[in-house]
C-alpha cells in the first residue's frame, strides 16, 4: 500500500491548505513568495512568511488522520507514506519513514556551501538567518519551478508502481510532478481511494471517493 498525502491531512491540525477557503494562495501570490526568483529579489520577505508559517505550524499537534497512517505502517507489510506536505506532522505523529516531495520547513540549506541542517527555532531569532559558512541560508522546501530531491520521485512511482491500493487524501492533485503518481498508480494496476472533503481534479478518475474529513475517514478505513 502506498499514501499519497496532501495539505488537506493537516488542515483538521488548524494548518491552512493552500487552494480553497481560507487557503494560503488566496491570500499570497505562491511567484511572490514560493519561488527561486522571489527569494533572490527579497529573502527577508519570502523568510518572514517561512517564520510566521513555522510559528503556526509549531503551535499545530498531529490529528487522528496523521495517527491512522501510522497504524496503516504498523499493520501493512509493505507501507510506504509520499507526502507534499512540508509541515512535520507525520514525523510528529510516528510514521517511520516519509517521502517528502517538497522538503521539509524545518530544514534550512545554505544557498553558498549546500549544507543542509535541521532548525526547529520559533520564532527565528534573525532574519534571514544565515549558515555557519556565512552564506545566506533558505528554507529546506522545494519551490515552485525546482527540481524535486534528487531520486525521491523515482522512489515515490516504484512504490506507487508496486502498490496495491494507492490512497490519496487532501490534495487538490494539480500539483506536478505529484499530482502524476495517481494515474501511474492507476495504470499499474494499483485501486486508487481518494479521500478529501470536496471533489477533486482526479476524483473522477479513481475508484473510490470517499467524500469527508481524513481525521474521521482514515480512522475509519482501519
Ligand atoms: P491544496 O491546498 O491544493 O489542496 C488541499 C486539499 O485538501 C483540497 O482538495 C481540499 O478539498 C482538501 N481538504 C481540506 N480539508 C480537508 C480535510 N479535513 N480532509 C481531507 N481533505 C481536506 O494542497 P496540496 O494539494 O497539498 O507546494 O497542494 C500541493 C502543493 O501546492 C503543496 O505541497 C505546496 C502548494 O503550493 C509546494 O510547497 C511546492
Amino acid at each position: 500500500m502506498a499514501v499519497l498525502t496532501g495539505a488537506g491531512i493537516s488542515a483538521e491540525s488548524g494548518i491552512p491548505t493552500f487552494r480553497g477557503a481560507g487557503g494560503l494562495w488566496k491570500e499570497h501570490k505562491p511567484e511572490e513568495l514560493a519561488t527561486a526568483e522571489a527569494f533572490a529579489r527579497d529573502p527577508r520577505l519570502v523568510w518572514e512568511w517561512y517564520n510566521w508559517r513555522r510559528e503556526a505550524i509549531a503551535k499545530a499537534a498531529p490529528n487522528a488522520g496523521h495517527r491512522a497512517l501510522v497504524q496503516l505502517e504498523i499493520r501493512k507489510p509493505r507501507f510506504t507514506l509520499i507526502t507534499q506536505n512540508v509541515d512535520g506532522l507525520h514525523d510528529l505523529a510516528g510514521n517511520g519513514k516519509i517521502l517528502k516531495l517538497h522538503g521539509d520547513i524545518w530544514r534550512m540549506r545554505c544557498t553558498s556551501c549546500g549544507a543542509n541542517w535541521p532548525n526547529r527555532r520559533v520564532p527565528l531569532p534573525k532574519i534571514p538567518p544565515h549558515c555557519a559558512c556565512g552564506g545566506l541560508a533558505r528554507p529546506g522546501v522545494v519551490w515552485f519551478g525546482e527540481p524535486l530531491p534528487d531520486g525521491m520521485m523515482k522512489e515515490a512511482e516504484h512504490a506507487a508502481g508496486a502498490a496495491q491500493v494507492f490512497l490519496v487524501v487532501g490534495t487538490s492533485a494539480v500539483v506536478y510532478p505529484a499530482a502524476s503518481l495517481i494515474p501511474y498508480a492507476r495504470h499499474a494496476g494499483a485501486k486508487v481511494v481518494e479521500i478529501n472533503t470536496e471533489p477533486t481534479a482526479v476524483s473522477a478518475t479513481v475508484d473510490c471517493a470517499l467524500q469527508g474529513p481524513a481525521g474521521e475517514l482514515l480512522p475509519k478505513l482501519l
